[in-house]
C-alpha cells in the first residue's frame, strides 16, 4: 500500500506574502459556507419511490436540465489552514494572554471555536479529504477538539479551554507529519511565539 502524494506541489506559494487578519469578515464568510453545506445534505426530502442509486454516469447528470448543487471546494488547503485554522486555533492555544472579558468577546470565541469544529468537518469532505484513513482521524480530532472548545467557550470555561491545547495541537501535528509537504524543514506551524 503505497501512499499517494497527489495535491502537495499545489498550492506553498498561494498566499504567503498576505498574512492579514480579520476575524469577524473570515468567520462570517466560513460560518455561511458551512451552514450552506449543511443546509443542503439532510433537508432534501424524502423520495416517494426510491430512487434507483445509480443510473446515470457523472457525465450525464451534469449535463441534465436542473443539476442539484454540490458543495464545490472554493479555498485551497493552504488557504483553510492560513485565514482559519491558524488564527482561530491560536485563539485557543493563547486564551491566556487575554482572556474573554464579557460576552461579546465570549461569543466571538464561540464562533471560532465552531469555525474550527466545522472545518474540521470539511476537511473530511470528499474531494478535500486526501484518502479514507489517517486524513480523516486528523481531522475528527480537530473536529472534536473545535467542538469541546466550543462547550467550554458557552460555559465560559477559561480552564476548559486550555486543557484542549494537546488535543489541538496533536490534530495539526499529526496531520503535517503525514500530509504536509517538507513538514519539519521550515517552523511556522501550529503555536509560533509572536
Ligand atoms: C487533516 C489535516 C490537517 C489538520 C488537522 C491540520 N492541518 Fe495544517 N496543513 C495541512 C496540509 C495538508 C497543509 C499543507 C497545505 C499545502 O501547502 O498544500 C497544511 C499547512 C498548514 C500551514 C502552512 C500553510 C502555508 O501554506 O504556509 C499552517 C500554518 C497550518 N497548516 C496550521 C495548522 C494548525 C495550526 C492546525 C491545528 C490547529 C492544522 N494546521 C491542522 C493539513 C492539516
Amino acid at each position: 500500500m503505497r501512499e499517494r502524494r497527489r495535491g502537495h506541489a499545489e498550492i506553498t506559494t498561494v498566499a504567503k506574502g498576505t498574512h492579514m487578519r480579520s476575524p469577524s469578515v473570515l468567520l462570517l464568510a466560513s460560518l455561511t459556507m458551512t451552514g450552506a453545506t449543511l443546509a443542503q445534505t439532510p433537508q432534501t426530502s424524502a423520495p416517494a419511490t426510491p430512487a434507483p442509486a445509480t443510473t446515470t454516469a457523472p457525465e450525464a447528470q451534469a449535463a441534465s436540465a436542473t443539476p442539484v448543487p454540490k458543495p464545490a471546494p472554493v479555498g485551497t488547503m493552504s488557504e483553510l489552514m492560513l485565514r482559519v485554522i491558524y488564527p482561530y486555533s491560536d485563539a485557543m492555544f493563547y486564551i491566556q494572554r487575554e482572556p474573554p472579558k464579557n460576552d461579546v468577546e465570549w461569543n466571538e470565541l464561540q464562533g471560532k471555536a465552531l469555525a474550527l469544529a466545522e472545518f474540521g468537518n470539511l476537511m473530511m469532505m470528499p474531494g478535500r479529504a486526501r484518502d479514507q484513513d489517517q486524513w480523516l482521524r486528523d481531522a475528527k480530532l480537530l473536529a472534536e477538539a473545535g467542538a469541546a472548545a466550543l462547550r467550554f467557550a458557552k460555559a465560559k470555561d477559561l480552564e476548559g479551554i486550555v486543557g484542549l491545547n494537546e488535543q489541538l495541537v496533536t490534530s495539526c501535528t499529526s496531520c503535517h507529519m503525514h500530509y504536509r509537504p517538507n513538514y519539519g524543514r521550515r517552523r511556522g506551524q501550529a503555536p509560533t511565539q509572536k
